[in-house]
Parts: structure tokens; C-alpha cells; sequence
């Protein structure tokens, strides 16, 4: 059986740590994509994460383009092209200079690699993904926004460092718009089934809802730039669930058409990733105070889509 093809859009820090942990994985030959001014650079990152496969012993091959040809056939497209946050900015203020960025990378990806099960990362995501569907006609099901698992794996990294347990023991989902109003959802966060809210207090656990929601905000203060690690990580999961049909519920920003209320709309929702694709959007019960919060998160997300509309 050939191996798999992964495309990465945007060779920068996230797309080199993508690199990195796909050839790793061995989840398929890799190709690195950046603009023409870049592609040296990408060629450069390619060899030297080839070369480190060459300890690693991983066969996969990874190739840096700024090429789309080298595109054709790709199974998983995954798009982090765009400018990061700097200190002080929301991922909201981005949406000005990452918007031709994603329309020209939809664009091409419509030309080259229609095929593909697509993941954006590129902020402010959930309006990012959004245009990116609607520039490429393509069905929900192929594409989707990496949100969600990373925002969960902040909390649930938080939780179990507040109650002293194994990372593993935690569940914990976080949904709605990856902005500092997203929803992490406690009726289902729980220490291996203990509902959280029986092992850390009110106070606590609101200070650590707080630390979550700023998540990113807390990193892009310490690098000066946004974190690359965890959206990786976060984004190879939802690789892996749809390259071997796992058929994982995790959340993850999907297109609405009516679930939870919500129509035309992207937003973080728990969905099942398998060789379909997001096979399933899956309506949780949710407290009115989750209710509430998701409208809130929603609304802020519309603004944004709002005016992408404006200028598309
Ligand atoms: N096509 C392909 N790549 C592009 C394009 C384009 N049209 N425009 C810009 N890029 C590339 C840049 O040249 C750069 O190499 O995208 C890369 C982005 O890399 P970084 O600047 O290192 O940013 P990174 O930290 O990887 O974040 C990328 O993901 O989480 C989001 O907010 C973050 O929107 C940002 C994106």
C-alpha cells in the first residue's frame, strides 16, 4: 500500500512541528508548503526534519515546495498559513491581514487537492475555516477547525495539576468559538468519571476556566509569539482519527447547519472524526449557563464572520 500524503500550508512553527510529529508518526510522506520567498526555507526545514527521521527511523518522506503541483493528491491538508499573534493582539485582530492568506490558499487548494480532508489552524479560526468552506464549496464533512482539542488539553492539563492526577485520567471538553468567551463545559469534565466539581473548589476551578480561556494569550505573552507545541499535537490527533477511521468525539470547530441552534455558522462542537471525515456533529445536553455562554461565544464568532463577509 502507498503511503499516505500530508500537506502542510504554512512551513513556519506550527507547520514544522506538524512535520516533525507526522514523519514521526509515520502517518505518511510529508510535503511542507510556504510562499516563494520562503521555499528555501521550507526545503531546508524539510531536510533537516528528514534527517532527523534518519534517528528517529522513520521511511517518510519531506519535501519543502512553494509549488501547489506538489500538492496533488494529498489525503490531509493542513493550513496554518498566516501571520501569529503578537503581544497584546486577540486572534480577532488578525483577521485582516490572515484573510487574503486563507482565500488564496482555498484557491489553490480547490485546484490541487479537492480530495483532501482539511484541517485550519490559521486565527481567528473559527471565521478562517468558515471562508475557507465557503471559497472551496467543499462539504462540512471535509472540513474542519483545530480548536477544540487544543483548548481541552489546556484545561484538562490544568485540572491535573490542580488535583494532583495523571493527565490520563482527565476529560475535560471545551467548546464554542476559540476566543477568550469559549465554553469549557463542566457537566462533562470529570477525573476518571469523578465530576470535577467534587475534587476542586468553586474558586479554584473558575481561576483555572480563566487560565484556559487565556490560554494562548498567556503563551503569545511569554514567546512573543504563538504556541506551536499543543496546536500540533492537537492537530495530528485529528489527523490520525480520520487517516485510521478511529472515529474519535472530539470538539472541534465544524459547519452548523442547525445544531445547537446555530445555521451558516463554524463553531466548537464535539464531533466524530473517522475515514468519513467529521462523520458526526454529535448535540450534547448543555446547562442554560452553558447555553448562555455558548450564545455569547457564538455571537463574538459571528462578528467576525461578519466581516469576512463584508470583504469577501
Ligand atoms: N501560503 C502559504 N504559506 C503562507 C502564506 C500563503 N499564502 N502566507 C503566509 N504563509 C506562511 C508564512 O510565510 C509562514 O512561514 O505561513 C507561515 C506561518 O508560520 P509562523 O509565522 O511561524 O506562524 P505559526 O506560529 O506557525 O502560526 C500560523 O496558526 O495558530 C495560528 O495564530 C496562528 O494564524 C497563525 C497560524
Amino acid at each position: 500500500m502507498a503511503r499516505k500524503k500530508i500537506g502542510l500550508i504554512g512551513a513556519g512553527n506550527i507547520g514544522g512541528e506538524l512535520a516533525s510529529l507526522a514523519a514521526t508518526k509515520q502517518l505518511g510522506d510529508v510535503v511542507l508548503f510556504d510562499i516563494p520567498a520562503k521555499e528555501k526555507f521550507a526545503q531546508g526545514k524539510a531536510l533537516d526534519l528528514e534527517q532527523a527521521s534518519a534517528l528517529s527511523g522513520s521511511d517518510a518522506k519531506i519535501t519543502g515546495t512553494s509549488s501547489w503541483e506538489d500538492l496533488a493528491g494529498v489525503d490531509v491538508l493542513i493550513i496554518t498559513a498566516g501571520i501569529p499573534r503578537k503581544p497584546g493582539q486577540s486572534r480577532d485582530d488578525l483577521v485582516g491581514s490572515n484573510l487574503p492568506i486563507i482565500q488564496n490558499v482555498a484557491d489553490n487548494a480547490k485546484k490541487h487537492c479537492p480530495d483532501a480532508f482539511v484541517i485550519v489552524i490559521s486565527n481567528p479560526l473559527d471565521a478562517m475555516v468558515y471562508e475557507y468552506k465557503r471559497r472551496v464549496g467543499a462539504p462540512r464533512e471535509k472540513v474542519v477547525g483545530m480548536a477544540g482539542v487544543l483548548d481541552s488539553a489546556r484545561f484538562s492539563l490544568f485540572l491535573a495539576r490542580e488535583v494532583g492526577a495523571s493527565i490520563k485520567d482527565v476529560r475535560a471538553t471545551v467548546l464554542g468559538g476559540h476566543g477568550d468567551d469559549m465554553v469549557p463545559v463542566l457537566g462533562y469534565t470529570t477525573i476518571n468519571g469523578i465530576p470535577v466539581q467534587q475534587l476542586i473548589k468553586e474558586d479554584r476551578l473558575n481561576a483555572i476556566i480563566d487560565r484556559t480561556r487565556k490560554g494562548g494569550g498567556e503563551i503569545v505573552g511569554l514567546m512573543g509569539t504563538s504556541a506551536y507545541y499543543a496546536p500540533a499535537s492537537s492537530a495530528i490527533a485529528m489527523a490520525e482519527a480520520y487517516l485510521y477511521d478511529q472515529k474519535r468525539i472530539l470538539p472541534a470547530a465544524a459547519y452548523l447547519e442547525g445544531e445547537y441552534g446555530y445555521k451558516d455558522l463554524y463553531l466548537g462542537v464535539p464531533v466524530v472524526i473517522g475515514a468519513g471525515g467529521v462523520e458526526k456533529i454529535l448535540e450534547i445536553e448543555l446547562s442554560d449557563v452553558e447555553k448562555t455562554m455558548l450564545k455569547t461565544s457564538a455571537d463574538s464568532v459571528q462578528k467576525v464572520v461578519d466581516i469576512v463577509k463584508a470583504k469577501s
